[in-house]
């Protein structure tokens, strides 16, 4: 049968009815792959799978969640979406508020936003309101001007974010027949990871896992609340889409870290590039800084021996690497060659680097 997004695939399990006009793009079902270079480098003995959801409609898990929201935004009558985002947000609401012909006002931190996400929330004619603010700045606005003019919230304080996002879970059981024995988040509002445990909750509950996950979450060094214990005022990291210092979901992430038996970490700038670099140079697949934080997690928690030999990893990532290309670039300055259009340089510029 032809896959039409995740609500239509899932919809037993999620709140709409024969009634409901679904807005989709054909959102999730993104690809499970299996590490085959980076465990070896490694020296353990562990699977890593990377769940890819860049390939989502818009490049990030945004869409599974914004499906929902704005499906059921559109259900309840509105006519104009909101969101604060540090980009990805800020693109899928763009994207499905012109698939449902309404309207999508975004507010995003001035400068701080990837390049790519940019061009997705101007292309998809969203009203950007740009803030000379962080992100955390932007939700506490979003929050207070929805109650003063006709716009529905799709940040993931909306619960209809959490449940479209649950269902990264439900594929990842079925793949694996079971849920793997960690899964690696990076974490910014902790929506995510919260949408995740629910969705292994409810299909341990329905008999479809023997087991559950443990949930660890990974946060920049320098935008690391979970990991301080505390909010962070100037949250700074390269990776753009996690610079959050105010977390929304911050009880429910320490529900999830008790209930799951995880943890929290954080994972330096540094660190986070170098992932991302090793996964696009060793095993193919680009995703964007914030995203691997997950595989940094992982990788300093296997090397640190505090993940058994033997163990089930899913780690995900969260955006794609075309999202920022900026950062891509500026990691590789120097890594060309020019020639002038002679078949001799091709050659040598071939034999030079064999
Ligand atoms: N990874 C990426 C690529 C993200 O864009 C985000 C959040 C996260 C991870 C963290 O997810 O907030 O559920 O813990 N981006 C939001 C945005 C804030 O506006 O696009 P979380």
């Amino acid at each position: 049968m032809r896959y039409t997004g995740l609500i239509e695939h899932y919809k037993s399990r999620l709140p709409v009815d024969e009634n409901t006009k679904l807005i989709s793009l054909g959102e999730g079902n993104t690809p499970l792959i299996h590490l085959q270079n980076i465990p070896a480098l490694l020296g353990k003995n562990v699977d890593i799978y990377v769940k890819y959801e860049g390939l989502n409609p818009t490049g990030s898990f945004k869409d599974r969640g914004m499906t929902m929201a704005v499906t059921k935004a559109v259900e309840a009558g509105s006519k104009a979406i909101i969101c604060a985002s540090t980009g990805n947000t800020s693109a899928s609401a763009a994207a499905y508020a012109a698939r449902a012909g309404i309207k999508a006002f975004v507010l995003i931190p001035e400068g701080k936003i990837a390049l790519g996400k940019l061009a997705q929330a101007l292309m998809h004619g969203a009203v950007i309101i740009q803030i000379k603010g962080n992100f955390d700045d932007g939700m506490r606005l979003v929050k207070e001007v929805a109650e003063h003019a006709p716009v529905a919230i799709v940040n993931s304080i909306n619960p209809f974010r959490l449940q479209g996002q649950k269902t990264a879970a439900f594929e990842i059981v079925e793949e694996l027949g079971d849920s793997p024995d960690y899964h690696f988040l990076p974490v910014g509002n902790a929506g995510n990871i919260s949408a995740h445990w629910m969705g292994y909750q409810e299909y341990n509950q329905a008999g479809k896992s023997a087991k559950t996950p443990k949930m660890v979450g990974y946060q920049a060094a320098g935008s690391a609340p979970f990991v301080k214990g505390k909010m962070v005022d100037n949250p700074e990291t390269v990776a753009t889409a996690i610079r959050i210092g105010h977390p929304q979901s911050w009880d429910l992430a320490h529900t999830v870290e008790q209930e799951s038996g995880g943890w929290f970490g954080s994972v330096s700038d540094d660190d986070i590039l170098s992932a991302q670099k090793l996964l696009t140079e060793k095993e193919g697949i680009f995703c964007e800084p914030a995203s691997a934080a997950s595989l940094a997690g992982a990788m300093a928690d296997i090397k640190s021996g505090k993940i058994p030999a033997g163990s089930k990893i899913v780690c995900t990532l969260t955006g794609h690497g075309l999202k920022d290309p900026d950062t891509a670039i500026s990691q590789c300055k120097g890594d060309m060659i020019l020639i002038d259009p002679v078949m001799d340089e091709v050659k040598n510029a071939i034999l030079d680097n064999m």
